[in-house]
């Protein structure tokens, strides 16, 4: 009998969270070596900036390694602040973008309040709004046909309802950014709409971790809704999710206010310095956005000729429609039996009968289109 796959299972309620299985568990599981095992279901890239290995040979760090980072982690945000665009005094720096959603929740989000999300949408916005005690109001986006954009007009109804508004773009697990103008106008109308009946807007988050694919991003409407935060991370496009380092870009009186809970050191000495010099080096993303998107249109067309159809994406994932959650869950053991872990979603996600794929190098890509093209060949064959 196969094993039931387990790849990332959603989190669920406040007191049950769990976690994606290790490699270590997967090569246990369907008794594969370690070294077999590649994660496409993380959305990481395989293989980190030249300079971060010179780094660490060198052991030169920005403080002693027997001394804590500097709590401003100043160098850090100065690079950030280069990088991005923003200056210092708007920018808070989080180990990854989680530990700053985490930080947004604890200071936006009251016991008892309310967060719109639009569904489907990165896991965390709803275990955070859990673990706040709050109401999740689940907004479903519009169809895939429609780029599964938000639905602005549902959402902007149920904003005085809420404390906070949970936003992706592009948004994770669909690959797409929103279109031109959907969220600034509906920033612009939820402002006038809170301004009219005399109360706070909600905060707005905006989490632009995949935003380097694009080579866009919204944090300039900032100056306009000064109660959004646009989130940034270094896992994606400079693929080092490892140091665990991520950004909050919002106006003074949102990063002042988001201060006091963020931890003085939790990102590591290492982790500053080897950010601080990926985020000065003008190489290291322009590369690795050229590479993923040649090789997402790599990968995009050979799964398209063995007969899986991934959606258009402007990420370094991909998004593939099957037809019945019980045809994922086959797919996705002959996956995993290879070694080659996909993002599933649990029986009542409106994505069940889809597997989420990252691109990730050629030579695993190339593991991934062989096993593609056995799983349909062997489908081809039981039905004949
Ligand atoms: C939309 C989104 N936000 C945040 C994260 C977490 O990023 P980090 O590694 O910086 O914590 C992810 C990771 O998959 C993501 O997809």
């Amino acid at each position: 009998m196969s094993p039931t796959p387990f790849t990332m299972s959603d989190p669920v309620a406040p007191t049950g969270y769990s976690w994606e299985a290790t490699s270590e568990q997967v090569a246990a599981r369907y008794g594969i070596p370690v070294d077999r095992v590649v994660r496409f279901d993380l959305n990481t890239s395989p293989t980190p900036p030249d300079l971060a290995a010179r780094i660490l040979a060198s052991g030169e760090f920005e403080t002693s390694l027997s001394e804590y980072p500097p709590s401003d982690y100043r160098r850090l945000t100065e690079a950030a602040a280069g990088r991005y665009g923003v200056p210092i005094e708007e920018i808070l720096v989080g180990a990854g973008a989680d530990e700053i959603l985490d930080i947004v929740a604890k200071t936006f989000l009251p016991a008892g309040g309310a967060a719109i999300v639009p569904v489907p949408s990165y896991a965390m916005y709803r275990v955070l709004t859990e673990q706040r005690a709050a109401r999740l109001i689940a907004i479903p986006r519009l169809g895939a046909d429609a780029g599964y954009a938000i639905d602005a007009a549902r959402i902007r109804a149920a904003t005085p309802e809420a404390d906070l508004l949970w936003l992706c773009s592009p948004n994770n697990p669909t690959g797409l950014p929103e279109p031109d103008g959907t969220i600034a106008s509906l920033l612009a109308a939820m402002l006038d709409d809170a301004t009219a009946d005399g109360r706070t807007a909600p905060v707005v988050v905006l989490d632009e971790a995949y935003a380097e694919f694009t080579g866009s991003s919204l944090h300039p409407l900032r100056a306009s809704y000064p109660r959004l935060i646009v989130v940034r991370t270094l896992s994606k496009a400079y693929a080092l999710a490892g140091l665990r380092v991520g950004f909050a870009l919002a106006a003074r009186p949102a990063i002042a206010a988001m201060e006091p809970y963020r931890p003085p050191g939790s990102v590591s000495t290492v982790s500053v310095t080897v950010a601080t010099r990926a985020l000065e080096d003008d190489a290291i993303v322009r590369d690795a956005v050229e590479r993923v998107a040649s090789e997402r249109d790599r990968l995009t067309s050979a799964l398209d000729r063995v007969g899986w159809h991934p959606g258009p994406s402007r990420t370094n994932f991909l998004l593939v429609a099957f037809e019945s959650p019980e045809r994922v869950a086959e797919v996705a053991d002959g996956l995993l039996r290879r070694g080659l872990v996909p993002r599933t979603f649990p029986a009542t996600h409106p994505l069940a009968d889809h597997l989420r794929l990252t691109v990730r190098s050629t030579d695993e890509d190339d593991r991934l289109i062989a096993a593609a093209a056995e799983l349909e060949a062997v489908r081809e064959g039981t039905s004949r």
